[in-house]
């Protein structure tokens, strides 16, 4: 059914969590508990894992989570093929975050299918196009050279406290148009959201992320600047002003989607890197080379899921699944795909060009994916000029952080 953003309303399709609620359609042998986001063997090594996912279950399976039961598909040839057919693998209520039922909003542009979907990414695609994204290509590498210099003379950092995560959320603060002494809050908030297998947590983070964007909503509204969200207050496309809660939702989901991927991803690279100097150097005797290793290391180090609902019956591999299933292209799995990434986990910068889905494919393809590529390359080109090589600090436990988007907790790094 065609959706009405500016008047929405929960979803049809409830949400099956744990074995009693498995449907009758799915056959037994193909229901599983794989653990994945927040069993022992996914934290203990979230990449592992998911490589060893295409040995360990079949193509397509059912996976039944205290996060919610869902189909989750292995396959990158599968992953492209669903994520280009949103008219079977719908995105209306596919997300996974709370709301109050009685105010209820969409996160926008994720939750919108085709056609509606277009007219909120035409507001912003010019932002983050390529083009628009280079224009924020001098203000990273000033903010990632300030806070190198926080912390060169010490001989270490504190990775994601004083590099990972605050790179990226003030390059986002910036493009916001937010203030960027609310950064910690603001990774406070998303941690909670999204690192919780509790939805009381998540709950409480979403009031606080609300409060807080619907005043700044109101404040752009009253004294419009050239950042995002005042763009978004301000949007009229076909000449209709957006409503409250579309312009709530969209800027509310960016607040979601750019935040917490990119220093995730930081963090991945960075201590793989600080485990592989070989790899530091080629990168160090290649820098011309510099946009295939971005692309190699998004694939071997991708954080984050497609979730999507079944909008029809719909047979794949000799799976009947029904409409209203929910769905999870499981992204980093497909990025581990034997058939199209042959010895899956090795970094090889020289790997025969194929669509990777660490950003999704797609209409619903990552709006932020060139700023994040931008921000990836210039925080390596950056720091690898003055911290040319660099290892983990003797003595560091890695810990990995449950949830939607995988990365490790802090971790030390010495030159
Ligand atoms: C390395 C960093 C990032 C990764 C790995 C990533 C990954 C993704 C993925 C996989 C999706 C598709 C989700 C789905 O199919 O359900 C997505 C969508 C999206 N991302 Fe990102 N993202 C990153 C950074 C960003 C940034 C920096 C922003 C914004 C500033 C952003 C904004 C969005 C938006 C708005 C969507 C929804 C697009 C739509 O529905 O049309 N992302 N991202």
């Amino acid at each position: 059914m065609p959706i009405d953003a500016a008047n929405p309303v929960p979803p049809a399709f409830p949400r099956h969590v744990g074995m009693d609620q498995v449907p009758d359609h799915v056959p037994p042998e193909l229901i599983r508990q794989s653990g994945l986001t927040v069993g022992p063997e996914f934290l203990a090594g979230p990449h592992d894992f998911m490589a060893a996912l295409h040995e360990k279950q079949p193509p397509i399976y059912y996976d039944v989570s205290p996060m919610g039961n869902m189909w989750h598909m292995l396959k990158h040839e599968d992953a492209l093929f669903g994520l280009r057919h949103p008219e079977i693998f719908s995105n209306e209520g596919a997300t996974p975050f709370p709301r109050d039922p009685d105010d209820y909003f969409y996160f926008i542009p994720i939750e919108i299918d085709p056609p509606h979907h277009r007219k909120y990414r035409n507001i912003v695609d010019p932002v983050f196009s390529p083009k628009g994204v280079l224009k924020l290509e001098e203000q990273i590498r000033r903010r990632s050279n300030d806070l190198i210099d926080g912390f060169i003379d010490k001989g270490e950092c504190e990775f994601t406290e004083e590099f990972g995560r605050p790179l990226p959320v003030s390059v986002f603060l910036d493009i916001m148009g937010l203030p960027q002494d609310m950064r910690d809050t603001f990774v406070s908030w998303a941690m909670q959201l999204l690192h919780s297998n509790d939805r009381a947590i998540m709950g409480q983070a979403m009031q606080s992320i609300t409060v807080y964007l619907k005043e700044a909503i109101a404040e752009k509204k009253a004294n419009p600047d050239d950042g995002v969200v005042s763009l978004i207050a301000h949007a009229a496309p076909d000449g209709v002003p957006l409503s409250d809660k579309e312009i709530f939702g969209f800027v509310c989901f960016l607040f979601i989607g750019g935040l917490d991927t990119v220093f995730a991803t930081l963090n991945n690279i960075w201590l793989y890197l600080a485990q592989n100097p070989d790899k530091v150097q080629e990168i160090h005797e290649r820098p011309q080379d510099i946009d295939k290793v971005v692309e190699e290391l998004l694939r071997r180090w991708s954080v984050t899921f497609s979730g999507r609902v079944l909008d029809q019956d719909y047979e794949m591999r000799g799976v009947k699944m029904k409409k209203g299933d929910r769905v999870t292209f499981i992204l980093p799995a497909c990025n581990f795909d034997p058939e199209v990434f042959p010895n899956p986990l090795e970094v090889d910068f020289d790997r025969p060009r194929r669509t990777i889905l660490a950003f999704t494919v797609g209409v619903h393809s990552c709006m932020g994916a060139h700023l994040a590529r931008l921000e990836v390359k210039i925080a390596l080109q950056e720091w690898l000029k003055r911290i040319p090589s660099f290892k983990l600090k003797p003595g560091t436990h890695i810990e990995y952080r449950p949830g939607g988007v995988i990365g490790p907790e802090n971790f030390s790094l010495v030159w």
